[in-house]
C-alpha cells in the first residue's frame, strides 16, 4: 500500500440541494439549517470537520441559503451582548466556531446533483486530497467518522468512503457497494476493496448491502471523473457515476464506519437523531429521559 504525500486540510459541505423530502419546513429556510436539539445541522458536520484536523471548510450553496453563511460568519454584537449579562460561556462557543475555521463558499447555481454539487468546489480545493461530508447526515462516532476515512486513506493511499450495513429492503435508498475486504489491516473485514458502487439497487439487484453514508475522503482525480460522468435520467450528475470510475482508475476502498449515522434530511432520522442526541445532553438528557418514560407508549 502506497501513502499519499499531501495531509489533508480541506473538506467540502454540499448544501445546495432542495430538500424535498422536508417540505414545507424547507421552502424557504435550508434543510442544513434545522436544528437538532440547539445546533443546526451543519454545525455537526463543521465540528466533525474540526474534531478530524481539518480547518479549512468549503461550503457549496444555492439560492436560499444565505442562512448558512450568516450563521458562520462573526457575530460581534452577538458576543458583547452575551458577555455584558454574564453569560460567557456562550460568548465563546459563537466566537470558537467562525474563529477556529476557515470558511469559503461557492454556489452552485441549479441543483444538477451531488458529483456536480463537489465539482463546483474544485478550484477552491486544487490539487490535493480532500473530504466530503453531506451537511444533512450526522455521524455519531469516536474518533468522528471522517477521521476514520483519514487514517484508512493514509494507510491505503486510495480514497475511502463510509459505509454501513442497511436493511436489503432498503437498499433503494442508498449507493451499495459491489466490495472485497482486504487483509492483513487493523480494520480487519471493515475495509474494502471496491469494484464497483450501484446507485439506489433494487434489493434483488444490490451487489452487497453496504450502503454509502455521506462521508468520503478523495483524492484530486474524482473531479476529472466526475467531469467525464454524463447526467443521469432525471438531469443530475451523481457522485456514484463519478465514484465508479474513480475505483477502476485509480483505486477505492470502503470503511464500515464505527458510528451510528443519522440521515436527518429524512423526517424519521431527524426525530431519532433529535431523540439521541437530546438524551445525552448535559442540560437536557436527564429531564427528557424521565419526560420520555411518562409516555405510555
Ligand atoms: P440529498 O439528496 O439528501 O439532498 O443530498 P436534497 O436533494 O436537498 O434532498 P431531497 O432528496 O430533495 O430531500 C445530500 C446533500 O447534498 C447536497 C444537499 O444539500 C445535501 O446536503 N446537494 C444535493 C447539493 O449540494 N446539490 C445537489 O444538486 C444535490
Amino acid at each position: 500500500m502506497t501513502r499519499p504525500s499531501k495531509r489533508l486540510r480541506k473538506a467540502v459541505l454540499p448544501a445546495a440541494g432542495l430538500g424535498t423530502r422536508f417540505l414545507p419546513a424547507t421552502k424557504a429556510q435550508p434543510k442544513e439549517m434545522l436544528p437538532v436539539v440547539d445546533k443546526p445541522l451543519i454545525q455537526y458536520a463543521v465540528e466533525e470537520c474540526l474534531a478530524s484536523g481539518l480547518e479549512n471548510i468549503i461550503i457549496v450553496t444555492g439560492r436560499g441559503k444565505n442562512a448558512i453563511e450568516d450563521h458562520f460568519d462573526a457575530a460581534p454584537e452577538l458576543e458583547r451582548f452575551l458577555e455584558e449579562k454574564g453569560k460567557r460561556e456562550l460568548a465563546e462557543q459563537v466566537r470558537q466556531l467562525s474563529n477556529m475555521i476557515q470558511f469559503s463558499y461557492t454556489r452552485q447555481k441549479e441543483p444538477l446533483g451531488l458529483g456536480h454539487a463537489v465539482l463546483c468546489a474544485r478550484e477552491l480545493v486544487g490539487d490535493e486530497p480532500f473530504a466530503v461530508l453531506l451537511g444533512d447526515v450526522i455521524i455519531d462516532g469516536t474518533p468522528p467518522a471522517t477521521r476514520q476515512l483519514i487514517e484508512a486513506f493514509e494507510a491505503t493511499g486510495t480514497g475511502v468512503i463510509a459505509v454501513q450495513e442497511v436493511a436489503r429492503e432498503q437498499t433503494r435508498m442508498y449507493g451499495i457497494v459491489d466490495a472485497q475486504p482486504t487483509a492483513g489491516t487493523h480494520w480487519g473485514e471493515r475495509l474494502l476493496r471496491i469494484r464497483t458502487l450501484v446507485e439506489k439497487p433494487s434489493p434483488e439487484q444490490a451487489p452487497s448491502t453496504l450502503g454509502v453514508t455521506g462521508r468520503y475522503v478523495l483524492p484530486p482525480e474524482i473531479f476529472d471523473c466526475i467531469e467525464r460522468t454524463r447526467q443521469g435520467a432525471l438531469g443530475e450528475i451523481q457522485l456514484t457515476d463519478a465514484l465508479v470510475l474513480l475505483a477502476q482508475q485509480h483505486g477505492l476502498h470502503a470503511l464500515v464506519v464505527d458510528g451510528t449515522t443519522y440521515d436527518a434530511g429524512d423526517k424519521l432520522g431527524f426525530l431519532k437523531a433529535t431523540v439521541e442526541f437530546g438524551l445525552k445532553n448535559p442540560e437536557l438528557g436527564a429531564a427528557f429521559r424521565e419526560y420520555l418514560r411518562s409516555l405510555k407508549l
